[in-house]
C-alpha cells in the first residue's frame, strides 16, 4: 500500500518536473534546468525513500534523497569541462542506513557537540544522548540525518529546487519543543547548491542546522593537496573530547591560519596539541563577518582539476573537518574504499557547545521567532 502511494508521489513529482523544465527561467545552453525523481528503496520500517535529481543548463547535477536530506552525488565540471562527482557517499540507501559517518546529511537539531549531552535553558536542565564519547553529537542517536523528510518539488526563479519538511516532536532526542523544519535545496544557474533552512518552535529550544557533505574535488585519493582559505582571524580551540574551551585566540602563527590559501597537508602533521586532539583539523573557525550576513566563509581549490568550491553562509562559524575518522573500513560509490583523509567537510554553523557557552552567539529559538540559515556550496574552476 505504502509502495503504491510512493509510486503515485513519484509520478506526480516527475510531471511537476516536466512543467518546471519549461518555467525555470534558465537560459538553455545544453539542456533546460530540470528535476526528476526515482525510487531509492525503503527504510527498514518500510517507508519509501525517493532520490531527486536536480540538473542545471550547464549539466551540473545534484542528487538528493529525502532520507536524512542526503546529498548523494554532486557532479561539477573541472577546468576541461569534465563532469565529476565531488562528494563521498554510497550508491544504495541501505549503506547510508547501515553505517555512515554522516555522508552528505542534513544535520540537526543541533549540529556538532554539546558537552556531556546536557544544557540548561530557563532554569531546566535537558539531557540528550551521549553518542560521541562523553558528548552529544549531531542531534543524537536518531538525528535529522536519519529521518525521512516530506519532499516537494519547487519551481523557483533561481532554478530547480527540492523542499524537505520535518516535524521534530517535543522531547525527540531529549530536546524541548515541537520544531517544524523546512530545508530547501536549489541548484542555481551559476553552479551553486543553495541550502536554506528555516525552523519554528512552540517552546524555547536550541537549533543549529547544517550540511555534512564530504568533498574531494579531485574525485579520488586524499585531500591533502587541496588549498584551503578560511575567512577567519580566530578559532575555537577544544579539549581532548573536542569541546571548545571558550577561548577565541587568533589563528596567526598557528596551523589554523588559513587566511591565505594553504594546502590542507602543509601543517596537518605539525607537533601541535590542537591538531593532536582532532587527529588533524576538526575545529570551528570564527568567521570574520557580521553574523546573519550572507557571505564567503571559505574557498577550496584543487590544483590538478582546477575545481574550486566556495562556501557561503549567514552563520558565525565554520567547522572544517579533514576526514580524520575515515580509516579504510567503508567502501563507497563505485567501489572507492574511503581511506584516511579522503574527504573533508565544510560545515557552516554556530560554534560547538554554544548552549553551554554564554560568551558564544546564542542558539536559542523561542516561539514566534524564525530560525534562518542560508548557505551555499558554489563551484567554479581556476585555469
Ligand atoms: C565532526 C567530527 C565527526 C564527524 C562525524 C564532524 O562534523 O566535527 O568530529 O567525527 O563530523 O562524521
Amino acid at each position: 500500500m505504502q509502495n503504491t502511494s510512493n509510486w503515485i508521489k513519484v509520478l506526480t513529482l516527475t510531471l511537476g518536473a516536466a512543467a518546471l523544465a519549461g518555467c525555470a527561467g534558465v537560459s538553455s545552453k545544453t539542456t533546460p534546468a530540470q528535476i526528476s525523481a526515482q525510487p531509492f528503496g525503503a527504510t527498514p520500517e518500510g517507508t519509501p525513500v525517493t532520490l531527486f535529481t536536480l540538473r542545471n543548463a550547464n549539466g551540473v547535477e545534484a542528487r538528493i534523497c529525502n532520507y536524512g536530506g542526503i546529498v548523494v552525488s554532486l557532479k561539477v565540471p573541472d577546468r576541461n569541462g569534465q563532469l565529476g562527482d565531488v562528494v563521498l557517499g554510497y550508491d544504495r540507501l541501505e549503506d547510508y542506513i547501515k553505517d555512515s559517518p554522516y555522508f552528505g546529511c542534513l544535520i540537526g537539531r543541533y549540529g556538532n557537540r554539546i558537552a556531556r549531552g546536557k544544557f540548561t535553558l530557563n532554569g531546566r536542565t535537558y539531557t540528550l544522548a551521549t553518542n560521541n564519547g562523553p558528548n552529544h553529537l549531531h542531534g543524537g542517536i536518531k538525528g535529522f540525518d536519519k529521518v525521512v523528510w516530506e519532499p516537494k518539488v519547487l519551481a523557483t526563479p533561481d532554478g530547480p529546487a527540492l523542499e524537505l519538511r520535518y516535524l521534530s516532536k517535543d522531547g525527540e532526542e531529549g530536546y524541548p519543543g515541537n520544531l517544524s523544519v523546512v530545508a530547501v535545496y536549489t541548484l542555481t544557474p551559476d553552479n551553486a547548491l543553495k541550502l536554506e533552512y528555516t525552523a519554528t518552535t512552540d517552546k524555547d529550544t536550541v537549533v543549529n542546522l547544517t550540511q555534512h557533505s564530504y568533498f574531494n574535488l579531485a574525485g579520488k585519493g586524499d585531500i591533502l593537496g587541496h588549498l584551503v582559505m578560511i575567512n577567519a582571524d580566530r578559532y575555537t580551540p577544544v579539549d581532548s573530547t573536542l569541546i571548545p574551551t571558550g577561548e577565541l585566540p587568533l589563528v596567526e602563527g598557528t596551523p589554523f591560519d588559513f587566511r591565505k590559501p594553504t594546502a590542507i597537508g602543509a601543517r596537518i602533521n605539525q607537533d601541535n596539541q590542537q591538531l593532536k586532539f582532532g587527529n588533524g583539523y576538526d575545529h570551528n573557525w570564527v568567521i570574520s563577518k557580521p553574523m546573519g550576513q550572507f557571505g564567503l566563509q571559505a574557498r577550496v581549490t584543487e590544483p590538478t582539476t582546477g575545481r574550486v568550491l566556495e562556501v557561503l553562509s549567514t552563520e558565525p562559524g565554520l567547522q572544517f573537518y579533514s576526514g580524520n575518522f575515515l580509516d579504510g573500513t567503508l567502501t563507497g560509490k563505485g567501489g572507492w574504499v574511503y581511506q584516511f583523509r579522503n574527504g573533508f567537510c565544510m560545515e557552516p554553523q554556530h560554534y560547538p557547545d554554544s548552549p553551554n557557552q554564554p560568551n558564544f552567539p546564542s542558539v536559542v529559538l523561542k516561539p514566534g521567532q524564525v530560525y534562518k540559515h542560508a548557505m551555499m556550496y558554489r563551484f567554479s574552476v581556476q585555469r
